[in-house]
């Protein structure tokens, strides 16, 4: 009798740590603890021997039972919470962590509405590089070593000082690709708007950053007059700022146009009569055009003679600030995202 209760427990303990999940814990279960498994059967057939003898094997019975009964459970419990650390268990009745979406930049934002307004009038975005030589930056744009116009752009450039060279620098504006667009497209027309970050060693405040965007426009053909300069950006403002906006060009110099303008909205805050915003002016300057300079057309392989153009550029912080009141143009780059979300 006693042989049969070990050689029961051993074979039962065998079988319990072959077990490997909860269904076969179950099966374990139904077979030697369960009401018709093989402990029950033993321990009814107690009940068969001789009085003396039961007391005796009843106890071992129930210490058998015992202890199976704890070795399935404690290895039920392993099973269920499988050896997981308790801080490493997951609450999973916690709500969900919200993945953190992006939103577009209000400038790249800005600059995809002046493409939308300038590609119906059979404009194309190309791009140039962010770092140039004096030639495209300066020289090819009418703007000789010695020129007094160099005193408008402060220079970032790229070679150490010891080098005492001046020939390549990080752009000052995006005009040097209207070169490199002629290059490339002559003779055909050119029809382009040309973005891209441009640079200036300057002091920043609320206006001035050394780092900005620019977006220029070109248009190379035969027959454009300053007629089309004026409908294009007519056209491109009051999209922009509004249907009843007022425009007004006046006379301005940059070497790379002749004639030289520069443009103004009527304020979109005070429309016009006067407030801090346009300086108590009512206007609001936003960009500088012109028909592009005999030379400059020659520079980049057209005939003056038989062609012509016009040009125009404008910061697109300046527009995005006019267009949403903003008055910092810090306010772009300082990774604040209590700003960048307004614009989702
Ligand atoms: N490149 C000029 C600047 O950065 C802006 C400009 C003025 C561009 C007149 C033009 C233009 O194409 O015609 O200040």
């Amino acid at each position: 009798m006693r042989e049969r209760w070990e050689e029961l427990k051993e074979k039962a303990l065998r079988e319990l740590e072959e077990a490997r999940d909860l269904q076969e814990m179950e099966e374990w279960r139904v077979t030697y603890l369960g009401r018709r498994g093989a402990l029950t059967k033993i321990l009814r057939s107690v009940g068969k021997l001789p009085p003396e003898e039961r007391p005796q094997a009843g106890e071992r019975a129930n210490r058998v039972k015992r202890e199976l009964t704890q070795a399935w459970e404690a290895k039920v419990e392993a099973l269920k919470g499988r050896a997981i650390p308790p801080e490493e268990r997951i609450d999973v009745t916690l709500p969900g962590r919200k993945p953190l979406l992006g939103t577009i930049h209000p400038v790249t934002r800005t600059l995809w509405e002046i493409y939308d307004i300038f590609a119906p009038l059979g404009f194309q975005v190309v791009e140039g590089p962010e770092v140039e030589w004096d030639r495209y930056n300066f020289e090819l744009l009418n703007i000789p070593k010695d020129h007094p116009a160099r005193d408008m752009f402060a220079t970032l450039y790229v070679a150490p000082p010891y080098a005492r060279s001046q020939e390549m620098m990080l752009r000052t504006h995006t005009s040097p690709v209207q070169i490199r667009t002629m290059e490339r497209f002559c003779p055909e027309p050119i029809r382009v708007l040309i973005p891209g970050r441009c640079y200036r060693y300057e002091s920043v405040d609320a206006t001035h950053e050394w780092m900005f965007i620019q977006v220029e426009g070109l248009a190379v053909g035969q027959g454009i007059t300053m007629a089309d300069l004026k409908g294009v950006l007519t056209a491109f403002a009051r999209q922009m700022f509004g249907e009843e906006r007022k425009v007004r060009f006046r006379c301005d110099y940059f070497p790379f146009v002749e004639p030289g303008a520069e443009m103004a909205i009527d304020c979109i805050v005070c429309q016009g009569e006067g407030c801090r915003v346009c300086g108590y002016t009512g206007w609001l300057e936003i960009l500088g055009a012109g028909m592009v300079h005999p030379e400059v057309l020659q520079n980049g392989g057209y005939d003056p003679g038989s062609y012509t153009g016009f040009a125009f550029g404008m910061g697109v912080e300046r527009i995005a600030m006019l267009k949403h009141g903003i008055d910092d143009i810090r306010l772009f780059y300082s990774n604040d995202l209590r700003f960048l979300k307004q614009f989702s």
